[in-house]
């Protein structure tokens, strides 16, 4: 699968617009990238403290790196408040995809993520044929993201203890699933 990230198209919704990230977003992503609340639920390489330096690297080619699939940043009132990904499994696991996503404090509860986990998940599914099931891996703890997955359809397919190191403690995850809707048959390769 060729994974092209600096190809990701802009999608429309009614709460948020998700699009490319650009250099000129580095210094809103920072600001609301840089708050435990928002790291303490992120997987442990999630930079914190988050430094203008760290969003220049991610905006800049960070994000358009092969081997972080597919990124958009989540625009609301016209700054970046957070991002979203899709990053497609190798080999014959390729029909797996993870989705991560986080979004700035100051916009939680607003249904945002969730308008934005729907639409990747409606572009995965007509854009990425070879992508059969969408995962999100969540920190148990974690209530709302788990709430955004199930709004948008996602099942919790398992419960996965003692599976992460989050600030040197060993912690348990679980796991929710989109499965797409009707499987077509792929030529082999
Ligand atoms: C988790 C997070 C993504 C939720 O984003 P959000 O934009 O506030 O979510 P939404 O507004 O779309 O809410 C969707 C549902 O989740 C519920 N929800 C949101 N935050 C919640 C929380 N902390 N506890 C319980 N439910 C919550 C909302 O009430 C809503 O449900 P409803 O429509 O039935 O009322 C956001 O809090 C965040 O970015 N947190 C830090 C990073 C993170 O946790 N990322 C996910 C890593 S897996």
């Amino acid at each position: 699968m060729t994974k092209k990230s600096s190809e990701v198209p802009r999608l429309q919704g009614t709460r948020c617009v998700l699009r490319p990230l650009v250099p000129g977003d580095a210094t809103s992503l920072q600001r609301h990238a840089d708050d435990e609340a928002v790291s303490r639920n992120l997987f442990d390489g999630f930079p914190s403290p988050y430094t203008l330096e760290d969003a220049q690297g991610w905006c800049d080619t960070g994000c358009r790196s092969a081997a972080m699939g597919y990124v958009w940043g989540i625009e609301v009132e016209a700054q970046i408040v957070g991002c979203i990904s899709v990053h497609p499994d190798d080999g014959w696991l390729r029909c797996n995809a993870e989705v991560g996503y986080w979004i700035g404090q100051r916009f939680w509860r607003r249904g945002i993520t969730s308008e934005a986990l729907a639409l990747v998940t409606a572009w995965v599914w007509e854009n990425l044929p070879e992508v059969t099931r969408l995962y999100a891996p969540i920190l148990a703890w974690n209530d709302g993201s788990q709430a955004v997955a199930r709004k948008c359809g996602y099942l919790k397919e398992a419960e996965l203890q003692r599976s992460a190191i989050k600030d040197g403690r060993v912690i348990d995850r679980v796991q929710w699933a989109s499965i797409r809707p009707e499987v077509r048959h792929l030529p082999r390769r």
